[in-house]
């Protein structure tokens, strides 16, 4: 038998008040508790206006301490509600299970212990992105990672596909605890990817609008001027392909042997 309480995570979107969906919306409503991990305080006012019980988790986070400690609070925090019995909402910008720990662990810690737990889906800046820059995914592929663990890892890189690297502006930073990385660091990223990607090899920040008013940012620079270029927090960095798709010669043969058997 499952236990009382209840979870459900739910993306916001990016853009302010545009972008949840009609599922998620009616969830928040009937939530008892809303926990909101959103980009700004004009969106918190905003979930106000739908629940009068949205607790931020805005707080928990601040220059020099980890993030591991700070996801582990909102855990935490959403956890004790659950416990209690009530059906809890926890509100992530974007999606909630695009590049966000928390979301995935909670969702795992609550079945665990035997309560219904549920993730819906939200417009990601992924979803932005293929749209502003008119990028198809299934046109030559795409890559995606956080681009710390891109650094500390050996990665394998197809040049042939894009590579879109995210949280771009904590690019090395191994503190997990600062809100931007240095020159230095992106430096050594530039140097990383110099092996597939010329410094002049165009590429574009971007950053999807969260105003209704506002553009997206779709700045293109030179590779070798990412360590001077301007980055927030709501930057992505994308590479086109470097060169084309080279033909898998062998397997194409195979298969042609296969349709004249
Ligand atoms: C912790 S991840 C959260 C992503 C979020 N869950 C989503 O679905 O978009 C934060 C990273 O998402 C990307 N991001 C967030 N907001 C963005 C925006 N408005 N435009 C482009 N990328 C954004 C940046 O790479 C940023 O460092």
């Amino acid at each position: 038998m499952q236990n009382e309480g209840r979870i459900v995570i739910l993306g916001t979107g990016i853009m302010l008040g545009a972008h949840i969906t009609p599922v998620a919306k009616s969830h928040l409503q009937a939530a008892d508790v809303v926990f909101a991990a959103v980009t700004d305080g004009i969106t918190e006012q905003w979930l106000q206006t739908m629940h009068d019980d949205v607790r931020s988790f805005a707080p928990l986070y601040e220059l020099g301490k980890s993030r591991h400690e700070t996801y582990q609070q909102m855990i935490d925090l959403m956890l004790t509600e659950v416990r209690a019995g009530k059906f809890v909402v926890g509100a992530f910008y974007g999606h909630p299970g695009v590049f966000a720990y928390a979301p995935h662990k909670v969702i795992e810690l609550a079945r665990q212990e035997g309560y219904e737990a549920q993730m819906l889906a939200g417009i990601s800046a992924a979803d932005c992105l293929h749209a502003d820059l008119g990028i198809d995914p299934g046109r030559v592929g795409c890559q995606y990672y956080e681009a710390s663990q891109f650094m500390f890892y050996q990665r394998v890189v197809d040049p042939s596909a894009y590579l879109v690297l995210w949280q771009i502006t904590l690019a090395g930073d191994r503190s997990i605890a600062r809100f931007d990385t240095g020159a230095a660091e992106l430096q050594l990223l530039v140097e990383l990817l110099s092996g597939h990607y010329p410094a002049e090899h165009q590429v574009v920040i971007y950053e999807a609008a969260s105003m209704p008013f506002e553009q997206p940012r779709m700045e293109w620079i030179a590779l070798g001027d990412l360590p001077t270029a301007r980055l927030t927090l709501k930057s992505t960095l994308v590479l086109p392909p470097s060169r084309p798709l080279q033909k898998n010669s062998q397997m194409l043969a195979r298969l042609q042997a296969l349709q004249e058997l």
